[in-house]
């Protein structure tokens, strides 16, 4: 029907298509249904078909142009392109203070480890301390573990205080303990909280060593290992029937960087570590098909230890609380992020991770993808490095380890 007649009181068949197509658009009020709306209707319905032919056509031109200058100029422009990309990681490197797959994987959210039951060794303090405070915050129910009770219960009290925690208990343990005790701290986790059963068990618990490999004795490398090794193998043989049978468990080892790249001055705890990521790679690899899944998270130089609260450090006479002023350094990472990433490797099920600033991110880099240069590195900087933690200052002073001075200075 020609156009003309639909201006009087009976609107043709396509206008009142139009107006219902406008109406869908959400052009048009629903209720109004007399013959000059739907007139209006359809004019503006032929208005925005025309603007939108208008604006193809120019965006059409404008990629006609774009087509014929990446033409002529494919070359310097992939490359801007290339070099643009390769900047924004290279920024993204410089300023990591952790692996980049770690970086990009997902945030926590408030209620990641909602009632979740995450149990904690060596939680009394340091970053045991803020692991617990970071599942707290995130709605975990904690179960937390080390020798001393007093410490244990003021960090219960922190955890209890934080927005969104489901509950806390204390399980005194000492990880060094005859087989027969851990199992009876394996049942009272299962059993914990109306028998909810463990989802996360943190291997935390464990000393770092400060010296150099000729002045440690045998026995002090038997108490390293049966400390940083054996306690946390026999904590999870006596835990492991309980996970099985519920189907369900991520077992976090936090290792260190220090089994990631040659570490002069703790060579039996990169041993030690390192026998770790043998032990809980091949046991996930045994068990993924059953449930029970491993991360292993890699810290480098943390943050911790306090006057109140010493960091426990194996020298060549054997374990010893050591306080060094260094919680403000810059080269070291505070507790509180270390404690964030390694729950977020955990949420976002991560085999591994490494968190730590360079320059021992990029040592590790450096290690993992070229060994060869990264060994040839190490064994120039090692002795430097080994030079200055004997004389008392920093293992990570860069200048002093590249130009060959070794200086006394804390970090
Ligand atoms: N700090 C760093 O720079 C750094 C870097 C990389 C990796 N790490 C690793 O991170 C973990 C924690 O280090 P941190 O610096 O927080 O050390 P820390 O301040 O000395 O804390 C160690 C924790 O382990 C507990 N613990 C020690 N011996 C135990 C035992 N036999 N049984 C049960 N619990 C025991 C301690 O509590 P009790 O004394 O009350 O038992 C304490 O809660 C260690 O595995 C360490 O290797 C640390």
């Amino acid at each position: 029907m020609p156009d003309a007649l639909c201006l009087g009181h009976t609107p043709c068949a396509r206008h009142y298509s139009l107006q219902r197509q406008t109406q869908l658009a959400g052009f048009a009020p629903r209720k109004r249904r007399h013959t000059l709306s739907a007139k209006r209707a359809c004019m503006r319905v032929q208005d925005i078909r025309a603007s939108w032919a208008e604006t193809s056509e120019v965006v059409r031109e404008q990629y006609g142009l774009a087509q014929d200058v990446f033409k002529q100029h494919w070359i310097p422009i992939t490359a801007a392109a290339a070099g643009l990309y390769c900047l924004w990681r290279f920024v993204r490197f410089i300023r990591a203070d952790a692996d980049l797959k770690l970086l990009g994987s997902r945030r926590l959210s408030k209620d990641a480890f909602k009632d979740k039951v995450v149990w904690i060794t060596g939680a009394s303090q340091g970053l045991g301390e803020e692991l617990a405070l970071c599942f707290a915050s995130h709605g975990a129910k904690l179960i937390l573990s080390a020798r001393n009770r007093d410490r244990l219960e003021r960090v219960q009290a922190a955890c209890m205080d934080r927005e969104g925690c489901a509950g806390a208990m204390v399980l005194p343990l000492d990880i060094c303990s005859p087989t027969s005790q851990l199992h009876e701290a394996a049942v009272e986790a299962d059993n914990a909280f109306e028998g909810a059963g463990v989802d996360y068990l943190i291997h935390n618990a464990g000393a770092s060593q400060h010296a150099a490999v000729e002045e440690v004795s045998t026995e002090v490398a038997e108490q390293m290992f049966q400390l940083n090794v054996l306690g946390p193998i026999a904590l999870t043989r006596a835990a492991l029937p309980f996970l099985l049978s519920r189907g369900h468990c991520r077992i976090v080892v936090v290792s260190s960087m220090a089994a990631a790249v040659p570490a002069p001055g703790q060579a039996l705890y990169s041993g030690t570590k390192l026998a770790l990521h043998g032990y809980f790679s091949t046991l996930q690899s045994e068990l993924n098909d059953r449930g029970v899944t491993v991360t292993i998270a890699c810290p480098g130089p943390v943050a911790t230890g306090s006057e109140a609260t010493p960091r426990n450090v194996f020298s060549s006479q054997g374990l010893t609380a050591k306080h060094e002023e260094r919680g403000g350094s810059k080269k070291r990472l505070s507790p509180a992020r270390v404690a964030e990433l390694i729950a977020r490797a955990a949420y976002n099920r991560l085999d591994m991770c490494w968190i730590a600033k360079h320059p021992v991110l990029l040592l590790g880099y450096l290690c993992q993808y070229w060994p060869t240069f990264g060994i040839w590195v190490m064994k120039k900087i090692g002795p430097l490095r080994a030079a200055q933690l004997k004389s008392g200052g920093s293992g990570y002073d860069f200048v002093s380890m590249v130009f060959g001075r070794a200086r006394v200075k804390r970090d």
